[in-house]
């Protein structure tokens, strides 16, 4: 039996989460896995608020400095979160020679690079499981599964907070702030809930996961995001009635030594496996070139699935077979491939515009006019009997056309007589790959 003491630093939600995992389903672990995870810290500079696990008050402590002076402990749990204090914490712990296990997605993204080189300096590892999709085991399968893999595209619902407001307001007509109060009611959405409706949140977890797949350092920078605050229901109900569903998408696409790498809301198709993914959930579609497409859905935020993964992360690291991944995948090693990241105005995908407009003879014929003249195909077109000819919702489905065309006709099509403001603009899916660049 390997036994190796565990210190989890930040005893908040996911903390608490893998405090509870280990004092109660320790001895089924050590049973199941051979390796026996000993809890010797809970550390946080607030012991005093309720948590929902009792800790025996001996491993109780607010001063990080005992678990880097203590050898017995060799393995972290960085549970802080934040790209300041954590970031050196997890630095510290690495040159005390303690492996790390973390869920903080932002301090991987910012700051992996660094990170991992002070993992090898030290000789030890940094696990992340965590990090993306929580419960997912998400990066054991694109690291280790899918190895054999040329991995091409990466699309994913990556923020439970936000699938969870676009799932309420799709399905119950709520209102945006309702339903993001409600999430953050039930623990889902971050302290600062901006990161998740901003797209943020789900922009650091793409930037590891492309990172991971493609085998490049990506630049946070590098990775469009537009969030979902300000998208309004009529959009929601109209995209339904010509059969998509509104998601917010992390997209990865990698193909000829270049990287398309974005996040944003996303009509995807009703049947598609993608739509089907609601609440909470987060999914994932991998497509390899040896396997083709692969799927994975489950729970993506929260307390108990956030710690599933922790502590699977624990075991390997307990095992040394984090170490010997560590060194072995050539992107975590340093061995990064240098790929080029496509503009936003050079992406070529689908789009849903909705215009409104007044209800006058050729006004149709304008607006596809000059989208023709920028080489945009119209697939559908959408008008029901105007309440007022003043303003008629005008909704129009395109083929696959270039983001900068699309943006210059937009442009042309604001300043016609006929438009009443500016049209929105919601990308679409057509398929893992089909119809997306
Ligand atoms: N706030 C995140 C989400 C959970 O809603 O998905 C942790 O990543």
């Amino acid at each position: 039996m390997i036994t190796t003491g565990v210190a989890v630093i930040g005893f908040g939600t996911v903390g608490a989460g893998v405090v509870r995992l280990l004092l109660e389903d320790g001895a089924r672990l050590a049973e199941a896995t051979g390796c026996r995870l000993v809890l010797k810290y809970v550390c946080d500079i607030d012991l005093k608020r309720k948590r929902s696990v009792a800790v025996p008050p001996e491993l109780l402590t607010d001063n990080v400095e005992r678990v880097l002076a203590d050898k017995g402990v060799g393995v972290a749990v960085e549970t802080v979160g934040g790209t300041t204090f954590a970031v050196d914490l997890m630095k510290r712990l690495l040159a005390a020679r303690k492996d790390v296990v973390t869920a903080n997605k932002a301090a991987l993204a910012k700051c992996g690079a660094a990170l991992f080189a002070a993992a090898r300096a030290a000789g030890r590892s940094i696990s992340f499981e965590a990090s993306v999709a929580a419960g997912i085991p998400i990066i054991r399968a694109i690291r280790d599964g899918l190895l054999a893999n040329r991995i091409s595209a990466i699309t994913g619902i990556l923020n439970g907070t936000c699938n969870y407001i676009l799932t309420q307001m799709s399905c119950t007509g709520a209102l945006y702030e309702d339903a993001l109060a409600e999430a953050q009611a039930k623990g889902y959405a971050e302290a600062d809930p901006a990161l998740d409706v901003g797209g943020e949140d789900a922009r650091h977890k793409l930037a590891i996961l492309a990172g991971l797949g493609f085998g490049a350092n990506i630049n946070l920078e590098d990775v469009y995001v537009e969030g979902i605050a300000g998208l309004q229901p009529a959009d929601i109900a109209y995209g339904a009635q010509v059969g998509y569903v509104l998601k917010l998408l992390a997209i990865g696409r990698c193909a000829g030594g270049a990287m398309s790498l974005r996040v944003h809301p996303t009509f995807v198709p009703a049947g598609s496996p993608l739509a089907t993914v609601s609440g909470v959930n987060n999914a994932v579609l991998v497509t390899g070139h040896a396997v083709g497409d692969t799927f994975y859905v489950g729970p993506g935020a929260g307390e108990m699935p956030t710690a599933s993964s922790i502590v699977a992360d624990l075991v390997d690291a307990a095992m040394g077979r984090a170490r010997v991944t560590f060194e072995s995948i050539a992107w975590l090693a340093g061995r990064a491939r240098a790929l080029s990241v496509l503009p936003m105005s050079d992406i070529r995908t689908r789009y849903y515009l909705r215009f409104d407009v007044l209800d006058k003879p050729g006004v149709l014929g304008s607006i596809a006019g000059a989208l023709g003249r920028h080489d945009i195909s119209v697939a559908s077109v959408l008008q029901h009997e105007p309440a007022r000819p003043d303003s008629v919702p005008l909704v129009i489905t395109t083929h696959r056309a270039r983001e900068g065309n699309v943006a210059h006709a937009l442009d042309e099509i604001r300043r016609l007589p006929i438009v009443n403001g500016p049209a929105v603009r919601i990308r679409m899916l057509a398929g893992n790959g089909e119809g997306e660049e």
